[in-house]
This record gives structure tokens, C-alpha cells and sequence, in this order.
């Protein structure tokens, strides 16, 4: 297996598992714009889903709602995690947990899987080439992913250090890339995507300043009444992005 891309600290486990449990407690817009998408393609069927760097494993769970007569297998490469993912949804039928990484995934998986999602994945890597190929070769039809992208034609890569966590103290502990999305869309195409359509996110609600030594999402609205995710100094410029294949 390959080094992790996050850092997690021993000491900010429960922090991590805490901040990640939110979304399992109520839903997120995000999810819900994800929910109206997929609802096509998954509704009352019957495929093989898989939710790959699924973390707890909450969009799993929102997901069967619609689907529930589907097999989910939820991968993600952190033990701590993904037993959080355990105890919260391992007892639900259809419902399947591993532990690995999803670069690792093809020599298992090849074209298994009717849909695939990635969700707050590719952003939070050192970049998303050898990962986004994966995500192809494991899926049969159709790829979503959340990450974040600019509209024209400039990479950023950022790293993050909260200082606040435990993980901060010592290093650079984890990545927060905007993505071109020309050049993504430009990298699917070439990597045998037959269709892209990209769908922007607004969050379209009021979400107030938390503490600013630690990433988090908050809002600020415009003067025309839209509303701006912001987490620590980086613009959330959220996509979902269905790849047909
Ligand atoms: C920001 S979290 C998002 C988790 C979840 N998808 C969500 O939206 O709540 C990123 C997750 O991706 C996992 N991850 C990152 N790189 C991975 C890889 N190569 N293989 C498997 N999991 C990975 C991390 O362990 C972490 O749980």
C-alpha cells in the first residue's frame, strides 16, 4: 500500500471521527444534489455500488434508501475510519467494508462495479491522476465525484497545516486541490470516458464562522444573494461529476 495522503495523529482520531459523523446525522446539500442525480440511475435497481474512500461511509447509507436491494462495498485506506464505518452501517444487509486503497483496487475489481462514487477524495490527494484512472478501471458505467474545480485552465495545489491538531505540531498533514477542470475532463476523455457533464454546487444555505484555526466549512453571501462555501482560506468551488463509460 502506498503512504496515506492524510496524516491522521493518533491524538485528533476522535476530532477526525467526530467532524466526519456530521454527515451521517443529518444530510448534507451536497448529498442531496448527489440523491436528485443518481436517482436514475440506481432507483429500485439492483447494481453493484461502490463508494470508494468511503470514510464513514454515510453516502452508502443514503444511497440504499433509494437502492436498497443493491450491493454497496465501501473501501477506504484508514483502519480508524473505516471502523467507524463498521459500527455504524456493518450490520446492514448489502452493505460491505474494506480496508485498502483504491489504487490497489483494479487487480481485484476490474469493471465491477455498476456505479462508483468518489466523494471529497480527489481534492484531498497530492493529485489525482493514478487515482482517477483506478476509479475507471474498477467501474463499469458510471463514475460521480465530488471534488473541487476551477473553471479555466490552472492546477492549485495546496497543503494544509492546522497547527491546532496534533498532526499540525510536526508536518504539512494534508491537501486541499482546486483542480482545472478543462484538464480533468481532458484527462477522462483520454482515459476513456465516453461522456462528461459537470454539475456545480451551491449551497444555497447560511452557515456561520466556526473556529478559524481549523478547517470547516462556512458561508458568505454576495451581493447578489448566492452563497459562498469557504473552509480555512479556500473557495469549496464543489462539482458533481458524472462519467458515463
Ligand atoms: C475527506 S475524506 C472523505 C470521506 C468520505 N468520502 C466523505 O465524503 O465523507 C477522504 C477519505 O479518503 C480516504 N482516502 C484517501 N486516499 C485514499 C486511497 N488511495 N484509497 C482509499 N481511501 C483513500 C481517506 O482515508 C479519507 O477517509
Amino acid at each position: 500500500m502506498k503512504e496515506d495522503a492524510y496524516i491522521y495523529d493518533k491524538g485528533d482520531r476522535e476530532y477526525t471521527v467526530a467532524v466526519t459523523k456530521r454527515y451521517a446525522e443529518k444530510k448534507y446539500e451536497l448529498d442531496k444534489m448527489l440523491e436528485k442525480l443518481i436517482a436514475p440511475i440506481i432507483k429500485s435497481k439492483e447494481l453493484r455500488i461502490l463508494d470508494a474512500g468511503c470514510g464513514i461511509g454515510h453516502l452508502m447509507a443514503i444511497l440504499k434508501e433509494q437502492s436498497p436491494a443493491s450491493m454497496f462495498t465501501g473501501v477506504d485506506q484508514t483502519a480508524f475510519i473505516i471502523n467507524e464505518a463498521k459500527k455504524l452501517y456493518g450490520k446492514e444487509t448489502g452493505f460491505h467494508f474494506e480496508l485498502g486503497d483504491i489504487e490497489d483496487l483494479p487487480q481485484r475489481y476490474r469493471a465491477a462495479f455498476d456505479v462508483t462514487i468518489s466523494r471529497a477524495v480527489l481534492s484531498w490527494l497530492p493529485y489525482y491522476e493514478a487515482h482517477l484512472q483506478a476509479l475507471i478501471a474498477v467501474t463499469k458505467k458510471h463514475l460521480f465525484i465530488a471534488s473541487l474545480f476551477y473553471d479555466g485552465d490552472i492546477d492549485f495545489i495546496t497543503q494544509v497545516r492546522e497547527f491546532k491538531l496534533e498532526a499540525g505540531k510536526k508536518e504539512f498533514s494534508a491537501y486541499q486541490n482546486v483542480y482545472s477542470l478543462p484538464r480533468f475532463t481532458d484527462f477522462l476523455k483520454k482515459n476513456g470516458a465516453k461522456k462528461v457533464s459537470v454539475h456545480p454546487f451551491e449551497i444555497g444555505i447560511d452557515i456561520p464562522r466556526g473556529d478559524e484555526n481549523l478547517m470547516g466549512t462556512y458561508t458568505e453571501k454576495t451581493i447578489d444573494g448566492r452563497h459562498l462555501q469557504i473552509s480555512g482560506a479556500i473557495l469549496m468551488s464543489w462539482k458533481w461529476i458524472h462519467i458515463e463509460l
